[in-house]
């Protein structure tokens, strides 16, 4: 069986999907992985034979304020699930986030470049890396610019917003590559059934500014919403955001045979599927 840990969020939900049956989930009413306890009676009661942990604490601007939610989450919980699965002898595969980077490298990153958080969230994050490594039968994926059916995320923030609004600023210095949950969950499974360990890269293929993603989704959807371009430093928030940290995924495609498609393609699946369901 596995168990998916943050079985609610938004590719957790994702993830259920894809692995049907053989997936039993769980979220925060059932487990709490700051818990050292809670994460020992549920993981010896169910005996996964592999734990896919998509929970965390996601609020990157949230992280600067509560730090130590951050840190236990994102950095002590991984360390339960590391030490309980490697004691049951399950795998333990974790997702992580482009956030452990600074974005100054300059072109995009792979997996054995050097992290530098610039915030509390990517250096939650990176706790929780080096804790899952306490299982060596461990998979570290890391991702980008997530969006799903199932959680907020930036192309449902612009699709509200241009009900509200004939005009939007989006910040237009910052470059990553927008990936849609259900790719990212294909790539989980490819590399969960090929047995691979280590970090891995994975995110939808090409990359854009957030103010090219958000005239894409318009452009898709048909919307006459006006995009102007801002900084990231007018825009102010709390948390520091890497400006380029597009993630090379060719060690992905290497080993496995997969690449997640271009990102232009799965924004106008997810659009199709989203118009499906609403
Ligand atoms: N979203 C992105 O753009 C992005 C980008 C890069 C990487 N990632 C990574 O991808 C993974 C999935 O992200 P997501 O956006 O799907 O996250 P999400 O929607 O915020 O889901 C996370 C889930 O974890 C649960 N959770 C929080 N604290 C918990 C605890 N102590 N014990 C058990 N469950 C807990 C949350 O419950 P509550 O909702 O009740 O708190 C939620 O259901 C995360 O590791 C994230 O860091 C995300």
């Amino acid at each position: 069986m596995i168990l998916v840990v943050g079985a609610n969020g938004m590719l957790g939900r994702d993830v259920m999907t894809l692995i049907g049956a053989a997936a039993r989930g769980i979220d925060i009413e059932e487990i709490d992985i700051t818990s050292l306890e809670s994460t020992d009676r549920i993981l010896k009661t169910l005996k996964p034979k592999t734990v896919i942990n998509c929970a965390a604490y996601t609020d990157v601007d949230g992280c600067e304020t509560n730090t130590e939610t951050a840190m236990q989450v994102n950095g002590e919980g991984v360390a339960h699930l590391a030490m309980v699965s490697r004691e049951i002898g399950a795998r333990l595969v974790h997702i992580s986030t482009d956030y452990v980077f600074n974005g100054s490298k300059g072109s995009p990153y792979v997996e054995d470049d050097a992290p530098c958080p610039l915030g509390v969230y990517g250096l939650s994050k990176l706790a929780g890396e080096m804790n899952a490594s306490f299982n060596p039968d461990h998979l570290i994926i890391r991702t980008q610019w997530l969006y799903g059916l199932h959680g907020k995320n930036f192309v449902e923030t612009m699709l509200r917003l241009a009900k509200e609004k004939d005009e939007l600023s989006v910040v237009d210095d910052q470059i990553g590559s927008p990936t849609w949950t259900v790719d990212l969950a294909h790539a989980i499974l490819a590399l969960l059934k090929t047995g691979h360990r280590g970090i891995y890269h994975a995110a939808n293929s090409g990359f854009c500014s957030w103010n090219s993603f958000a005239k894409a989704i318009f452009e898709e959807t048909g919307l006459l919403t006006r995009v102007t371009a801002m900084t990231t430093d007018a825009l102010n928030r709390p948390a520091r955001r890497p400006l380029y940290s597009t993630l090379d995924c060719s060690k992905l495609k290497h080993d496995t045979g997969f690449e997640p498609q271009p990102w232009r393609s799965a924004l106008k699946a997810y659009l199709n599927i989203r118009s499906n369901n609403y």
